[in-house]
């Protein structure tokens, strides 16, 4: 398989091309296919790379690992508390080397106002590309894997009412990145794209503008409301998810009197009934259960999530395979 997409960091989705993207879900498709068919997938043999965490994962770490080994290379697990990074040591620095050791670089860093910059700053100075694992506004991996689950689910995306809610968690305070990078993604494949959250919890502007943006030159529509029944009312798709409040609260507190005042933002069998009879609910995961969802939703009929995690792998194999080549 030619790495078609040789050396090209994969930071963002803006910064890829609807005809790009459309190649790497036909690839995710075929890894998909060859992963059952149990066919041999060794496009990456003897390649490496690094996956830098400085948080917690369980689906991408795992995607990308065994992803891989599957295409035959092998990735470094780095705990950034055990690197140099944590005495200090520049992205630039960390980047340069490392990608004199190998084929590629990822990295998850979701510090608001940091994570994305420590991105640029290795890509600027590695020789190999960067993978964002997720950083304080996108989760690439995570918007990718969405797509090629409703794309699989529901084949035509073309005015597919797909609501993005804001739903109430006390874990942490969580990023902002995967409901700012479906806003931006799904507009650009014609869904009719609704985005509900309680007063407190906006997206950024620049991307509340890009997404109308998206819809205008696409064919699907944008928009915002703070009514949480009206998002769920007809929808074909709801992900109901939290996010925390960092536009408007750059604190780390992860429970505070605003988030207390929104309990009644959570995705229920009474909100279930108000959408589409054949209605997908979708979560990243992980979920908090009880408090975004109730079990028997996600555990339900019309839940996909564990479809959706599958297809984290195989998304996280295209992307390598189309990135990661001969240097
Ligand atoms: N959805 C997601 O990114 O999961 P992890 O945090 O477990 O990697």
């Amino acid at each position: 398989m030619k790495p078609l997409f040789k050396g090209k960091h994969f930071i963002t989705l803006e910064e890829w091309k609807k005809p790009e993207i459309d190649k790497l879900l036909e690839v995710s498709f075929k890894m998909k296919e060859y992963f059952y068919n149990n066919e041999d997938t060794t496009f990456l043999k003897n390649k490496t790379a690094f996956l830098m965490f400085f948080e917690q994962s369980t689906r991408t770490r795992n995607s990308m690992e065994a992803g891989l080994a599957q295409l035959g290379g092998h990735a470094t697990f780095l705990d950034t508390s055990k690197m140099q990074i944590s005495h200090g040591e520049s992205a630039k620095d960390t980047a340069k080397i490392l990608s004199s050791y190998g084929h590629g670089i990822a990295c998850r860093n979701c510090f608001w106002g940091i994570g994305n910059d420590f991105l640029r700053e290795m890509a600027k100075n590695s020789s190999v590309p960067i993978m964002n694992l997720q950083c304080d506004l996108y989760h690439p991996m995570q918007g990718l894997a969405d797509l090629m689950t409703i794309q699989e689910v529901f084949k035509e995306t073309k005015h597919l009412k797909v609501s993005i809610i804001w739903a109430y968690a006390t874990t942490h305070k969580k990023p902002i990145s995967v409901p700012l990078t479906q806003i931006l993604l799904f507009p650009r494949y014609a869904m009719d794209v609704t985005l509900a959250y309680p007063e407190g919890y906006d997206l950024p502007d620049w991307a509340i503008k890009q997404a109308k943006k998206h819809a205008e030159e696409n064919g699907g529509s944008f928009k915002i409301t703070h009514n949480m029944e009206e998002a769920f009312k007809d929808a074909d798709v709801v992900i109901p998810k939290n996010w925390g409040s960092w536009v408007n609260n750059q604190s780390d507190e992860v429970v505070d009197d605003l988030l207390e005042s929104y309990k009644g933002w959570k995705c229920t069998e009474d909100m279930i009934a108000l959408a589409s009879p054949n209605v997908k609910y979708m979560h990243a995961l992980p979920a908090d259960r009880g408090n975004e969802v109730e079990d028997s939703v996600i555990d339900g009929e019309h839940s996909i999530v564990y479809l959706e995690a599958e297809n984290r792998i195989h998304t996280a194999k295209a992307v390598m395979a189309m990135t990661m080549g001969d240097k």
